[in-house]
């Protein structure tokens, strides 16, 4: 590869076949580029690290913040008896928000996502909360990887947590369409866990982007044996888009 070729791309991430053939590494595809962002939900103030802008690899969309999550940390910031004392399982956290927002009252939180980009700044976006040594936040914080409908991942966190846990949240995780399926089948495991004890559900903040999800997303859950409710009230506009919380649990 001739030297003015070298110079063009940034050295860290360009190697060269023997041919001479130029292979750009991963890290050229990859903007890291976090800033630190504050976020406020009512009396609660929270400061991440995250993009400002979509990534054009739609596997990457959880490197920043996303109008759901704006909606449920509103919710859950009103509805913070919620939380108080619960434990809690994230998934698709993407940077976050949501769970270290509710690290505030629950007494563990445990964040998930299967992006191993996303992971790593989920895990920096928790030092930096656990480092503010922030006197309102209670809860154990963790990341664990968990792609949705993997029950082998799904059942290392559960050796950690047998107990399973309190709540499961999600906001804005229902981007393709066959990803809705194996997402409706890790929640209904999670509740299984809490068959038969009061207050186990999935709290879903939800972003209508198209019709066929907004028929998709209630559809799916019910032929998984779940019944899904619109929490009344919730239903709001969100960076012009309607925004609602559901809630979802075992079917009876
Ligand atoms: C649109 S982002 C939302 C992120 C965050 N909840 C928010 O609202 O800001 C969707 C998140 O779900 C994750 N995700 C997408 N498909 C997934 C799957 N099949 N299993 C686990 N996580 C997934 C993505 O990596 C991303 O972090």
């Amino acid at each position: 590869m001739s030297e003015t070729k070298k110079e063009l791309i940034k050295p860290n991430v360009v190697d060269s076949d023997d041919d001479g053939t130029i292979c750009l590494g991963e890290s050229f595809f990859i903007d890291d580029n976090y800033e630190l962002t504050t976020f406020t939900f009512g009396p609660h103030v929270l400061q991440l690290l995250c993009l400002q802008s979509a990534s054009t690899d739609f596997d990457l969309t959880g490197q920043l913040v996303w109008p759901g999550a704006r909606l449920l940390n509103e919710y859950l910031s009103n509805n913070a008896e919620l939380l108080q004392g619960c434990s809690a399982v994230e998934l698709g956290s993407g940077v976050g928000i949501t769970g270290i927002l509710c690290s505030r009252f629950c007494n563990e939180v445990v964040l998930t996502d299967h992006n191993d980009e996303v992971l790593k700044i989920l895990n920096k976006n928790i030092d930096l909360h656990e480092s503010s040594e922030n006197p309102n936040s209670c809860a154990a914080l963790s990341a664990e990887k968990l792609e949705w409908g993997n029950t082998d991942q799904l059942n290392q966190i559960l050796q950690k947590h047998p107990e399973g846990f309190d709540l499961v949240l999600g906001a804005d995780i229902y981007i393709l369409q066959n990803s809705v399926p194996p997402l409706f089948e890790t929640v209904k495991e999670l509740l299984l866990l809490r068959s038969g004890k009061e207050g186990c559900k999935f709290i879903l903040g939800y972003v209508s982007r198209s019709k066929m999800m907004d028929v998709m997303v209630p559809k799916e859950a019910v032929k998984h044996g779940l019944q899904i409710r619109e929490v009344e009230g919730t239903r709001s506009v969100i960076a012009n888009l309607e925004g609602v919380i559901y809630e979802i649990t075992l079917s009876n």
